[in-house]
């Protein structure tokens, strides 16, 4: 079975980014989340105004307009260097758990473009894990349009740690694993996650159960 990982935020940890964003803001945390939510937001509308550019331009703008919201003067260098720490994140320590589930074939989904995915994979060490990774500008649009959980096979899994994810891979057909990370909820979607579970180390004794049930 393809098993597809989300990455920001299931694999590697976001949070992570407070660091780089103090020498800039005395509200490093509250800037982060107006980042991430205006990041996720340009997407979502890029993906329904059926327009696309990278993923790292989508977070640079994210990062202009959360800067001025804020009242944050960045230079271009400053600017850049933060989009680029977007490909150093700290990996969430159960990812070792990866390593044991070898049955399967694991790969990257995400809203990342390919120059950013393979930096970011490099550089966090994450990617000795996957066997590939499926990018947005493969599709020419974001998660969560069905066009781009469509890149992987029918009936492959994905793992996310993002509720929205989940529900836009359930609607678009696939088995969906929530990795429950931060205690949200599901969305009011009416989506049912094929599976939850609460840390990566749970990962494999699941998986064993799904593929168990769904033998014939
Ligand atoms: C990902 C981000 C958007 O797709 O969570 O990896």
């Amino acid at each position: 079975m393809i098993v597809a990982f989300d990455i920001y935020g299931t694999l590697l940890d976001v949070a992570s980014l407070t660091r780089a964003l103090s020498p800039y803001t005395d509200r490093p945390s509250e800037f982060l989340t107006l980042w991430r939510a205006k990041q996720l937001e340009y997407a979502f509308m890029y993906a329904a105004m059926g327009k696309y550019e990278p993923f790292s331009s989508i977070t640079r703008r994210a990062l202009m307009y959360t800067a001025r919201r804020m009242g944050v003067t960045l230079t271009g260098n400053e600017a850049d260097m933060l989009v680029e720490a977007w490909t150093m994140l700290e990996p969430y320590p159960d990812v070792e758990a990866l390593g044991a589930i070898r049955e399967h074939r694991l790969v990257a989904l995400t809203n990342g473009d390919r120059d950013m995915v393979d930096r970011t994979l490099g550089r966090t060490g994450v990617g000795r894990y996957l066997d590939g990774a499926y990018t947005s500008d493969m599709a020419g649009t974001f998660k969560p349009s069905p066009r781009i959980y469509r890149l992987v096979e029918e009936g492959s899994l994905l793992v996310s740690s993002n509720p929205w994810d989940i529900a836009g891979a359930h609607h678009a057909g696939l088995r969906t694993c929530y990795l429950d990370r931060h205690g949200l909820p599901m969305e009011e979607l009416d989506v049912r996650p094929t599976m939850v579970v609460r840390s990566l180390y749970e990962l494999h004794d699941a998986l064993r159960t799904l593929t168990r049930g769904s033998a014939p």
